[in-house]
């Protein structure tokens, strides 16, 4: 990559991501649900010069939810909240396309874009919740597949929707009496498989031009659609291979969109289990996998399985054969827990704990874990990174204090903000409205 400038984003997950983050003792225990711990992790964040903060969502839980995930706030809610108290950092906020209808988002995300002068970004997902379409009336779940193709549709909708009004377009003369020049509103009149708008959408364009698009496909088809509508680009790789496997590939599916590939930018999520020595990090390591209990950690690895029941399953015994389980939710991710279960001889006790508390690639001192991170940016395997804090006590203190002062001494990380926009902030340039002449 030609930009030495490593990117950060902070997933906040309430207490963190970890299933049992709320029991660690230097968090709070509502966390969730608690505006001022948003705030404050978003603060110092902002102070690092970190590039946006991330809220995650979901539209399902059930009794064996991670148990954060019962209680938390919607993402655009929250971000519009945290938009008013800060002044730089971007505002990306997590909604499924296969539960929600274009024009209403199109109109949210634009009004965020505007109320925090064009620091919104989009994280577009399909749900993989079968259990979400009991909460909505759109029938039956979608496949995987078709719901990367409702997703197309539904981001071309909204897209257009967003360049409604060209930028010069609202005049509000009262001598004239004109609002509005009428050559400069454009009226989208999408009629398609699965949506229609009419518009014009009700609201204008923001500093940035649009909402930065931001994706997590991992799948082939998730994969496709990130190639042609990502703009920032998120895996879960836990290896330096792998990230430049999918780093590559995307990059190459940009290209055959007919993309400028430095306008997409791919950020692996990195959690970091960090310390003063490797023996500190250890310890830390320990401490968080004792947060949970067997019964627990086959409850979270079930989630990736759409909620498959594990506990008839022989704790000690190799991962069981469970045949399609999972491949209409987490696809890919069920494809590779299995693939590692068979290729290393797991027991489903050791794959639920390791899925529970994964011992990161981005393990070690504060130097060392610079130092992979400065590697993987270097060899093009990734261009910047998703923090994904397992829990957001004092370890998301240490990264800020010790891995970014680093990562700043060696020339690899920028604190003071190039530009107010997020897409400024991230190197993207500003969207230009489809219309312009
Ligand atoms: C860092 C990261 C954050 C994600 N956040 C969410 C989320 O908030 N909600 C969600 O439903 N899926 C989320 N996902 C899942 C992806 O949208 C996607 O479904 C997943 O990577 C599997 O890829 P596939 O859809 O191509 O099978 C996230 C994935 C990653 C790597």
């Amino acid at each position: 990559m030609s930009d030495k400038n490593i990117k950060l984003g902070v997933l906040l997950y309430g207490p963190g991501a970890h299933m049992n983050s709320w029991k660690a003792e230097d968090v709070e225990k509502d966390a969730s649900i608690n505006f001022n711990h948003y705030l404050n992790l978003t603060k110092k964040a902002e102070e690092a010069g970190v590039s946006f903060v991330f809220i995650a969502d979901g539209l399902y839980i059930d009794e064996k939810s991670i148990p954060h995930f019962q209680n938390r706030f919607e993402p655009l809610t929250l971000l519009s909240a945290l938009s008013t108290l800060t002044s730089k950092i971007g505002l990306v906020g997590t909604v499924s396309t296969t539960y929600s209808e274009p024009f209403n988002i199109a109109r949210q995300f634009a009004s965020l874009d505007k109320i925090s002068g064009g620091r919104a970004g989009w994280n577009v997902v399909t749900s993989p919740l079968q259990g979400s379409a009991g909460n909505f009336n759109k029938g039956n779940h979608p496949e995987h597949a078709l719901r990367y193709e409702m997703a197309g549709e539904y981001l071309e909708v909204a897209q257009g929707l967003w360049d409604s009004w060209e930028d010069d377009a609202f005049i509000r003369d009262r001598e004239t009496g004109k609002f509005y020049d009428e050559d400069k509103v454009h009226t989208l009149d999408h009629n398609g498989k699965f949506f229609n708008a009419k518009g014009p959408l009700n609201i204008d364009r923001s500093k940035q031009g649009q909402p930065v698009i931001f994706q997590a496909g991992a799948s082939e088809s998730g994969r496709t659609f990130a190639g042609k509508h990502g703009e920032i680009i998120f895996n879960a790789a836990s290896t330096f291979e792998e990230a430049k496997k999918y780093y590559d590939d995307v990059k190459t599916k940009a290209e055959e969109n007919g993309r400028n590939p430095e306008e997409v930018r791919i950020l692996p999520a990195l959690t970091p289990i960090i310390g003063a020595t490797e023996e500190a990090a250890e310890e830390r390591y320990n401490e968080i996998k004792n947060l949970v209990t067997i019964e627990e950690a086959l409850n979270f690895l079930s989630r990736y399985f759409d909620h498959f029941d594990f506990s008839g399953y022989p704790l000690d015994e190799p991962f069981p054969d469970i045949g399609e389980a999972g491949k209409n939710a987490f696809q890919s991710t069920t494809d590779e827990i299995k693939r590692q279960a068979k290729e290393e001889n797991l027991t489903l006790r050791e794959v639920a704990l390791r899925e529970t508390t994964p011992k990161s690639h981005f393990f070690g001192t504060y130097e060392q874990v610079a130092d992979k991170m400065i590697y993987w940016v270097k060899n093009g395997a990734a261009d910047g990174f998703m923090l994904n804090m397992h829990i957001f006590g004092a370890d998301y203190d240490k990264f800020i204090n010790h891995v970014i002062p680093i990562l700043e001494e060696k020339g690899y990380y920028n604190r003071n903000y190039e530009s107010d926009t997020l897409r400024g902030n991230l190197g993207l340039s500003f969207k230009e409205n489809r219309y312009k002449k």
